[in-house]
Protein backbone atom coordinates (compact mmCIF):
# COMPACT_ATOMS: atom_id res chain seq x y z
CA UNK A 1 0.00 0.00 0.00
CA UNK A 2 1.71 3.85 -0.64
CA UNK A 3 2.63 5.71 1.77
CA UNK A 4 1.30 8.47 -0.14
CA UNK A 5 -2.41 9.47 1.00
CA UNK A 6 -3.16 12.31 -1.80
CA UNK A 7 -2.92 15.73 -2.28
CA UNK A 8 -4.27 18.42 0.21
CA UNK A 9 -5.35 21.69 -0.36
CA UNK A 10 -2.70 23.94 2.14
CA UNK A 11 -5.38 26.71 3.02
CA UNK A 12 -8.59 25.01 3.55
CA UNK A 13 -7.46 21.50 3.68
CA UNK A 14 -9.45 19.86 1.01
CA UNK A 15 -8.19 16.67 -0.08
CA UNK A 16 -7.63 15.57 -3.88
CA UNK A 17 -6.31 11.92 -5.61
CA UNK A 18 -2.77 12.00 -6.44
CA UNK A 19 -2.98 13.71 -10.01
CA UNK A 20 -1.56 16.76 -11.77
CA UNK A 21 -3.31 19.09 -9.91
CA UNK A 22 -1.65 22.26 -8.22
CA UNK A 23 -4.60 24.47 -6.94
CA UNK A 24 -7.28 24.52 -4.84
CA UNK A 25 -11.07 24.40 -7.07
CA UNK A 26 -12.71 25.78 -3.88
CA UNK A 27 -10.10 28.05 -2.27
CA UNK A 28 -7.52 28.61 -4.92
CA UNK A 29 -4.83 27.40 -2.48
CA UNK A 30 -1.89 25.40 -3.48
CA UNK A 31 -2.15 21.92 -3.26
CA UNK A 32 0.42 19.76 -1.70
CA UNK A 33 1.55 15.71 -0.99
CA UNK A 34 -0.20 14.17 1.61
CA UNK A 35 2.55 11.27 3.60
CA UNK A 36 0.94 8.54 5.79
CA UNK A 37 3.32 9.12 8.58
CA UNK A 38 2.17 6.65 11.06
CA UNK A 39 2.86 4.11 8.38
CA UNK A 40 6.10 5.76 7.20
CA UNK A 41 7.71 5.54 10.96
CA UNK A 42 7.09 1.64 11.30
CA UNK A 43 9.11 1.50 8.26
CA UNK A 44 11.90 3.92 8.19
CA UNK A 45 14.83 4.50 10.44
CA UNK A 46 18.42 5.97 9.84
CA UNK A 47 19.56 2.51 9.31
CA UNK A 48 17.32 1.97 6.84
CA UNK A 49 18.53 5.29 5.23
CA UNK A 50 21.83 4.63 5.81
CA UNK A 51 21.44 1.34 4.38
CA UNK A 52 21.26 2.63 0.62
CA UNK A 53 22.63 4.21 -2.23
CA UNK A 54 24.22 8.09 -1.69
CA UNK A 55 21.77 9.49 -4.16
CA UNK A 56 18.19 11.86 -3.00
CA UNK A 57 16.00 8.79 -3.27
CA UNK A 58 17.21 6.86 -0.18
CA UNK A 59 14.34 9.05 1.48
CA UNK A 60 12.31 7.61 -0.30
CA UNK A 61 9.15 7.19 1.66
CA UNK A 62 9.33 10.96 2.17
CA UNK A 63 8.80 11.54 -1.49
CA UNK A 64 6.12 11.75 -3.63
CA UNK A 65 5.87 8.40 -5.89
CA UNK A 66 3.98 4.94 -5.83
CA UNK A 67 6.00 2.88 -7.62
CA UNK A 68 10.02 3.04 -7.94
CA UNK A 69 12.00 5.96 -8.86
CA UNK A 70 13.02 5.82 -12.52
CA UNK A 71 14.57 9.33 -13.00
CA UNK A 72 18.22 10.96 -11.17
CA UNK A 73 20.02 7.71 -9.36
CA UNK A 74 22.88 9.28 -9.21
CA UNK A 75 21.31 12.86 -8.11
CA UNK A 76 21.72 14.27 -4.79
CA UNK A 77 23.38 13.67 -1.49
CA UNK A 78 25.95 16.56 -2.36
CA UNK A 79 28.64 17.75 -0.32
CA UNK A 80 28.17 19.40 3.33
CA UNK A 81 31.80 20.89 3.73
CA UNK A 82 32.71 21.99 7.18
CA UNK A 83 33.72 25.73 5.92
CA UNK A 84 36.65 26.85 8.61
CA UNK A 85 38.55 29.29 6.49
CA UNK A 86 35.36 31.13 5.56
CA UNK A 87 34.15 31.06 9.48
CA UNK A 88 37.46 32.77 10.21
CA UNK A 89 36.78 35.15 8.32
CA UNK A 90 33.27 35.90 9.27
CA UNK A 91 33.74 35.38 12.89
CA UNK A 92 31.53 32.77 13.52
CA UNK A 93 32.26 29.61 14.96
CA UNK A 94 30.57 26.25 12.98
CA UNK A 95 29.87 27.10 9.12
CA UNK A 96 28.86 24.51 6.87
CA UNK A 97 28.48 25.06 3.23
CA UNK A 98 25.88 22.66 1.43
CA UNK A 99 27.10 22.38 -2.08
CA UNK A 100 24.80 21.84 -4.51
CA UNK A 101 26.90 23.30 -7.60
CA UNK A 102 28.16 19.81 -7.67
CA UNK A 103 24.66 18.36 -8.11
CA UNK A 104 24.52 15.36 -10.82
CA UNK A 105 24.24 16.34 -14.00
CA UNK A 106 23.33 19.93 -14.29
CA UNK A 107 25.11 21.62 -11.02
CA UNK A 108 21.87 23.01 -9.14
CA UNK A 109 19.98 22.01 -7.05
CA UNK A 110 17.36 22.04 -9.34
CA UNK A 111 18.72 17.86 -10.12
CA UNK A 112 16.36 17.23 -7.28
CA UNK A 113 12.95 18.29 -7.58
CA UNK A 114 13.24 17.30 -11.43
CA UNK A 115 13.68 13.56 -11.23
CA UNK A 116 10.42 13.57 -8.53
CA UNK A 117 9.14 14.97 -10.67
CA UNK A 118 9.50 13.05 -13.91
CA UNK A 119 8.85 10.08 -12.35
CA UNK A 120 5.87 11.16 -10.98
CA UNK A 121 5.35 11.88 -14.19
CA UNK A 122 5.77 9.14 -16.21
CA UNK A 123 3.79 7.11 -13.02
CA UNK A 124 0.60 9.90 -14.06
CA UNK A 125 1.24 8.23 -17.67
CA UNK A 126 2.64 11.74 -19.70
CA UNK A 127 5.02 11.80 -22.23
CA UNK A 128 5.39 15.04 -22.52
CA UNK A 129 7.10 17.67 -19.72
CA UNK A 130 7.75 21.36 -19.60
CA UNK A 131 8.96 24.55 -17.52
CA UNK A 132 9.13 28.08 -16.39
CA UNK A 133 12.63 28.58 -15.61
CA UNK A 134 14.77 31.33 -14.55
CA UNK A 135 17.63 28.99 -16.12
CA UNK A 136 19.22 26.51 -13.94
CA UNK A 137 15.13 24.03 -14.33
CA UNK A 138 15.86 24.81 -17.71
CA UNK A 139 19.24 22.84 -17.62
CA UNK A 140 17.79 20.49 -15.45
CA UNK A 141 14.35 19.65 -17.17
CA UNK A 142 16.27 19.27 -20.67
CA UNK A 143 18.82 16.77 -19.11
CA UNK A 144 17.11 14.73 -17.03
CA UNK A 145 13.90 14.53 -19.64
CA UNK A 146 16.83 13.51 -22.16
CA UNK A 147 18.16 10.90 -20.01
CA UNK A 148 14.34 9.42 -19.01
CA UNK A 149 13.19 9.85 -23.01
CA UNK A 150 10.68 12.33 -23.03
CA UNK A 151 9.49 15.23 -25.12
CA UNK A 152 10.34 18.19 -23.57
CA UNK A 153 9.26 22.26 -23.55
CA UNK A 154 11.53 24.49 -22.64
CA UNK A 155 10.22 27.95 -21.59
CA UNK A 156 12.84 30.73 -20.49
CA UNK A 157 13.06 34.63 -20.94
CA UNK A 158 14.95 35.72 -23.76
CA UNK A 159 17.81 36.74 -21.82
CA UNK A 160 19.33 34.47 -20.09
CA UNK A 161 22.93 34.06 -19.00
CA UNK A 162 24.64 32.11 -22.54
CA UNK A 163 25.97 29.41 -19.77
CA UNK A 164 22.19 28.47 -18.78
CA UNK A 165 20.93 28.76 -22.53
CA UNK A 166 23.66 26.25 -23.60
CA UNK A 167 23.27 24.46 -20.62
CA UNK A 168 19.69 23.76 -22.12
CA UNK A 169 20.40 23.26 -25.61
CA UNK A 170 22.77 21.03 -25.66
CA UNK A 171 20.28 18.16 -24.46
CA UNK A 172 18.36 19.26 -27.69
CA UNK A 173 14.88 20.06 -26.01
CA UNK A 174 12.40 22.78 -27.65
CA UNK A 175 13.69 25.73 -26.30
CA UNK A 176 11.64 28.47 -26.21
CA UNK A 177 12.87 31.97 -25.40
CA UNK A 178 10.54 34.19 -24.26
CA UNK A 179 10.29 38.26 -24.93
CA UNK A 180 9.51 39.00 -21.56
CA UNK A 181 10.39 38.06 -17.88
CA UNK A 182 10.09 35.07 -15.64
CA UNK A 183 6.50 35.84 -14.18
CA UNK A 184 5.30 36.66 -17.71
CA UNK A 185 7.20 32.89 -19.01
CA UNK A 186 5.16 31.37 -15.74
CA UNK A 187 1.78 32.66 -16.97
CA UNK A 188 2.35 31.59 -20.69
CA UNK A 189 3.08 28.23 -19.07
CA UNK A 190 0.08 28.27 -16.85
CA UNK A 191 -2.01 28.60 -20.10
CA UNK A 192 -0.46 26.15 -22.01
CA UNK A 193 -0.38 23.39 -19.06
CA UNK A 194 -4.31 23.98 -18.97
CA UNK A 195 -4.48 23.31 -22.78
CA UNK A 196 -2.38 20.24 -23.58
CA UNK A 197 -2.03 17.02 -21.88
CA UNK A 198 1.86 17.77 -20.33
CA UNK A 199 3.52 17.71 -17.24
CA UNK A 200 5.29 21.08 -16.45
CA UNK A 201 7.25 20.38 -13.37
CA UNK A 202 6.63 23.50 -11.65
CA UNK A 203 2.84 24.10 -12.83
CA UNK A 204 0.76 21.44 -12.59
CA UNK A 205 3.50 19.04 -11.19
CA UNK A 206 4.73 21.23 -8.83
CA UNK A 207 2.84 19.30 -5.35
CA UNK A 208 5.51 16.60 -6.75
CA UNK A 209 8.44 18.72 -7.92
CA UNK A 210 8.48 20.70 -4.75
CA UNK A 211 8.80 17.39 -2.45
CA UNK A 212 12.00 16.84 -4.34
CA UNK A 213 13.72 20.03 -2.85
CA UNK A 214 13.27 18.29 0.67
CA UNK A 215 16.14 16.04 0.31
CA UNK A 216 18.32 19.58 0.12
CA UNK A 217 17.25 19.62 4.09
CA UNK A 218 17.39 15.90 4.53
CA UNK A 219 20.99 15.73 3.71
CA UNK A 220 21.78 18.48 5.85
CA UNK A 221 20.35 16.39 8.93
CA UNK A 222 22.22 13.31 7.94
CA UNK A 223 25.47 14.85 6.91
CA UNK A 224 25.23 16.95 10.35
CA UNK A 225 24.99 13.52 12.40
CA UNK A 226 21.70 13.25 12.76
CA UNK A 227 20.79 17.32 14.27
CA UNK A 228 19.40 20.08 12.35
CA UNK A 229 21.59 23.56 12.41
CA UNK A 230 21.05 26.07 14.70
CA UNK A 231 20.99 28.41 11.66
CA UNK A 232 20.19 28.37 8.02
CA UNK A 233 20.26 30.96 5.10
CA UNK A 234 18.90 29.94 1.52
CA UNK A 235 18.20 31.57 -1.64
CA UNK A 236 14.46 32.40 -2.44
CA UNK A 237 13.19 32.64 -5.61
CA UNK A 238 9.61 31.51 -6.61
CA UNK A 239 9.74 30.41 -2.82
CA UNK A 240 10.27 26.19 -3.22
CA UNK A 241 13.22 24.99 -1.35
CA UNK A 242 13.37 27.18 2.05
CA UNK A 243 9.95 26.28 3.36
CA UNK A 244 10.88 22.28 1.73
CA UNK A 245 14.39 22.39 4.16
CA UNK A 246 12.08 23.23 6.73
CA UNK A 247 9.60 20.88 6.30
CA UNK A 248 11.99 18.27 5.86
CA UNK A 249 13.94 18.95 9.72
CA UNK A 250 10.35 18.99 10.89
CA UNK A 251 9.19 15.55 9.59
CA UNK A 252 12.49 13.90 10.49
CA UNK A 253 11.93 15.36 14.05
CA UNK A 254 8.11 13.92 13.57
CA UNK A 255 9.71 10.66 12.89
CA UNK A 256 12.34 10.45 15.82
CA UNK A 257 15.96 10.74 13.42
CA UNK A 258 16.34 13.68 14.60
CA UNK A 259 16.26 15.57 18.02
CA UNK A 260 14.06 18.85 18.35
CA UNK A 261 14.33 21.39 15.46
CA UNK A 262 15.41 24.37 16.90
CA UNK A 263 16.55 25.55 13.47
CA UNK A 264 16.64 29.64 12.82
CA UNK A 265 15.73 30.22 9.16
CA UNK A 266 16.71 33.02 6.99
CA UNK A 267 15.93 34.28 3.62
CA UNK A 268 18.10 35.80 0.90
CA UNK A 269 17.54 37.83 -2.05
CA UNK A 270 18.96 40.39 -4.77
CA UNK A 271 18.22 44.37 -4.03
CA UNK A 272 17.40 43.86 -7.62
CA UNK A 273 13.97 41.60 -7.20
CA UNK A 274 13.41 41.09 -3.54
CA UNK A 275 9.61 40.84 -2.91
CA UNK A 276 9.49 37.76 -0.04
CA UNK A 277 12.35 39.63 1.82
CA UNK A 278 10.06 43.21 1.85
CA UNK A 279 7.19 40.99 3.25
CA UNK A 280 9.71 39.84 6.03
CA UNK A 281 10.96 43.60 6.61
CA UNK A 282 7.23 44.38 6.73
CA UNK A 283 6.03 41.52 9.12
CA UNK A 284 3.33 40.07 7.07
CA UNK A 285 3.01 37.17 4.74
CA UNK A 286 0.94 38.60 1.97
CA UNK A 287 3.44 39.24 -0.76
CA UNK A 288 3.42 42.37 -3.18
CA UNK A 289 4.72 41.33 -6.60
CA UNK A 290 7.47 43.85 -7.53
CA UNK A 291 8.28 44.33 -11.43
CA UNK A 292 12.09 42.78 -11.03
CA UNK A 293 14.68 45.98 -12.34
CA UNK A 294 15.83 45.62 -15.86
CA UNK A 295 18.30 43.04 -16.31
CA UNK A 296 20.99 45.95 -17.16
CA UNK A 297 21.27 46.78 -13.49
CA UNK A 298 20.52 43.06 -12.39
CA UNK A 299 23.96 40.27 -10.96
CA UNK A 300 21.14 37.98 -10.07
CA UNK A 301 19.38 36.58 -12.78
CA UNK A 302 18.48 32.76 -10.75
CA UNK A 303 16.15 34.09 -8.27
CA UNK A 304 14.42 36.60 -10.56
CA UNK A 305 10.84 36.29 -9.82
CA UNK A 306 8.47 39.10 -9.25
CA UNK A 307 5.73 37.11 -8.16
CA UNK A 308 6.64 34.24 -6.09
CA UNK A 309 4.29 31.19 -6.19
CA UNK A 310 5.50 30.22 -2.39
CA UNK A 311 6.52 33.22 -1.06
CA UNK A 312 4.15 33.47 1.61
CA UNK A 313 5.25 29.97 2.79
CA UNK A 314 8.56 31.67 2.49
CA UNK A 315 7.70 34.36 4.85
CA UNK A 316 5.57 32.13 7.25
CA UNK A 317 8.36 29.28 7.54
CA UNK A 318 10.80 32.43 8.28
CA UNK A 319 8.68 33.86 10.92
CA UNK A 320 7.80 30.63 12.70
CA UNK A 321 11.23 29.54 12.76
CA UNK A 322 12.11 32.73 14.40
CA UNK A 323 14.89 33.79 11.59
CA UNK A 324 14.73 36.84 8.94
CA UNK A 325 15.74 38.11 6.07
CA UNK A 326 18.00 40.58 3.79
CA UNK A 327 19.06 41.71 0.33
CA UNK A 328 22.01 41.74 -1.29
CA UNK A 329 23.57 44.75 -3.63
CA UNK A 330 25.04 43.34 -7.17
CA UNK A 331 28.66 44.61 -5.30
CA UNK A 332 27.95 42.43 -2.25
CA UNK A 333 26.94 39.69 -4.89
CA UNK A 334 30.05 39.61 -6.58
CA UNK A 335 32.21 40.09 -3.71
CA UNK A 336 30.82 36.79 -1.86
CA UNK A 337 31.19 35.13 -4.75
CA UNK A 338 34.76 36.01 -4.48
CA UNK A 339 35.02 35.28 -1.32
CA UNK A 340 33.67 31.83 -1.29
CA UNK A 341 35.88 30.93 -3.81
CA UNK A 342 39.06 32.67 -2.32
CA UNK A 343 38.64 31.22 0.92
CA UNK A 344 36.73 27.57 0.76
CA UNK A 345 37.89 26.79 -3.15
CA UNK A 346 33.70 26.98 -4.45
CA UNK A 347 32.70 28.76 -7.71
CA UNK A 348 29.20 29.55 -6.78
CA UNK A 349 27.03 31.61 -9.01
CA UNK A 350 24.87 34.60 -8.62
CA UNK A 351 22.87 32.88 -6.57
CA UNK A 352 24.78 31.38 -3.86
CA UNK A 353 26.87 34.70 -4.11
CA UNK A 354 23.31 36.30 -2.62
CA UNK A 355 22.90 34.05 -0.12
CA UNK A 356 26.95 34.21 1.53
CA UNK A 357 26.02 37.78 1.05
CA UNK A 358 23.01 37.73 2.94
CA UNK A 359 24.66 35.52 5.66
CA UNK A 360 27.73 38.04 5.83
CA UNK A 361 25.15 40.82 6.37
CA UNK A 362 23.15 39.07 8.92
CA UNK A 363 26.23 37.90 11.24
CA UNK A 364 27.42 41.65 11.14
CA UNK A 365 23.93 42.55 12.20
CA UNK A 366 23.95 40.43 15.18
CA UNK A 367 21.20 38.36 13.54
CA UNK A 368 22.82 34.89 13.45
CA UNK A 369 24.59 34.10 16.50
CA UNK A 370 28.00 34.16 16.00
CA UNK A 371 28.42 30.89 18.51
CA UNK A 372 25.82 28.79 17.12
CA UNK A 373 26.22 26.32 14.34
CA UNK A 374 25.01 27.67 10.59
CA UNK A 375 24.51 26.16 6.91
CA UNK A 376 24.93 27.91 3.85
CA UNK A 377 23.04 26.74 0.71
CA UNK A 378 25.15 27.10 -1.80
CA UNK A 379 22.69 25.91 -4.56
CA UNK A 380 23.99 26.70 -8.02
CA UNK A 381 27.65 26.36 -9.87
CA UNK A 382 29.74 29.88 -11.29
CA UNK A 383 30.82 28.16 -14.52
CA UNK A 384 27.04 29.16 -15.61
CA UNK A 385 27.17 32.64 -14.74
CA UNK A 386 30.39 34.02 -16.28
CA UNK A 387 28.98 37.44 -16.90
CA UNK A 388 29.09 38.22 -13.26
CA UNK A 389 32.48 37.82 -12.62
CA UNK A 390 34.35 38.23 -16.29
CA UNK A 391 35.56 41.71 -15.47
CA UNK A 392 36.54 41.62 -11.77
CA UNK A 393 38.62 38.78 -11.39
CA UNK A 394 41.91 40.10 -13.18
CA UNK A 395 43.49 38.47 -16.15
CA UNK A 396 46.21 35.67 -16.74
CA UNK A 397 49.49 36.58 -16.95
CA UNK A 398 50.95 35.95 -20.43
CA UNK A 399 54.50 35.24 -21.01
CA UNK A 400 56.52 34.02 -23.97
CA UNK A 401 57.58 29.98 -23.68
CA UNK A 402 61.08 30.78 -22.68
CA UNK A 403 62.76 30.67 -18.82
CA UNK A 404 63.58 33.72 -19.27
CA UNK A 405 59.94 35.37 -19.94
CA UNK A 406 58.77 33.30 -16.65
CA UNK A 407 61.20 34.98 -14.79
CA UNK A 408 60.79 38.62 -15.73
CA UNK A 409 57.39 38.66 -15.95
CA UNK A 410 56.25 36.26 -13.05
CA UNK A 411 59.23 36.03 -10.58
CA UNK A 412 60.46 39.12 -10.56
CA UNK A 413 57.04 40.91 -10.62
CA UNK A 414 55.76 38.80 -7.22
CA UNK A 415 58.92 38.99 -5.54
C1 LIG B 1 20.61 28.33 -8.18
C2 LIG B 1 19.26 28.56 -7.62
N1 LIG B 1 19.12 28.63 -6.30
C3 LIG B 1 17.95 28.85 -5.72
C4 LIG B 1 16.81 29.04 -6.46
C5 LIG B 1 15.58 29.31 -5.66
O1 LIG B 1 14.42 28.87 -6.16
P1 LIG B 1 13.09 28.59 -5.33
O2 LIG B 1 12.90 29.68 -4.31
O3 LIG B 1 12.07 28.64 -6.40
O4 LIG B 1 13.25 27.27 -4.73
C6 LIG B 1 16.87 28.99 -7.85
C7 LIG B 1 15.70 29.19 -8.71
O5 LIG B 1 15.69 29.08 -9.88
C8 LIG B 1 18.14 28.74 -8.44
O6 LIG B 1 18.29 28.66 -9.79
ZN1 LIG C 1 -8.55 24.98 -0.62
Amino acid sequence: MSLVLGLKCKECGREYAKEAAYVCEFCFGPLEVAYDYERIAGQFSQDVIMSRPLNLWRYRELLPLDGDPTDGLQSGYTPLIRADNLARELGVRELWVKNDGVNFPTLSYKDRVVPVALSKAKELGFDTVGCASTGNLANAVSAHGAKAGLQRFIFIPHDLEAGKVMGSLIYQPNLIAVEGNYDDVNRLCSEIASKYRWAFVNVNMRPYYTEGAKTYGFEIAEQLGWRAPDQLVCPVAGGTILPKIWRAFQEFERLGLIPEVKTRVFAAQAETCAPVISAIHGENDIIRPVKPKPLSESVDTSLRIGNPADGPYVAQAVRSSGGWGEMASNDEIIGAIQLLARTEGIWTETAGGTTLAVAKKLIEQGKIDRDGSTVVCITGNGLKTLEAVKDRIGAPTTILPTLGSFEERVLARSA
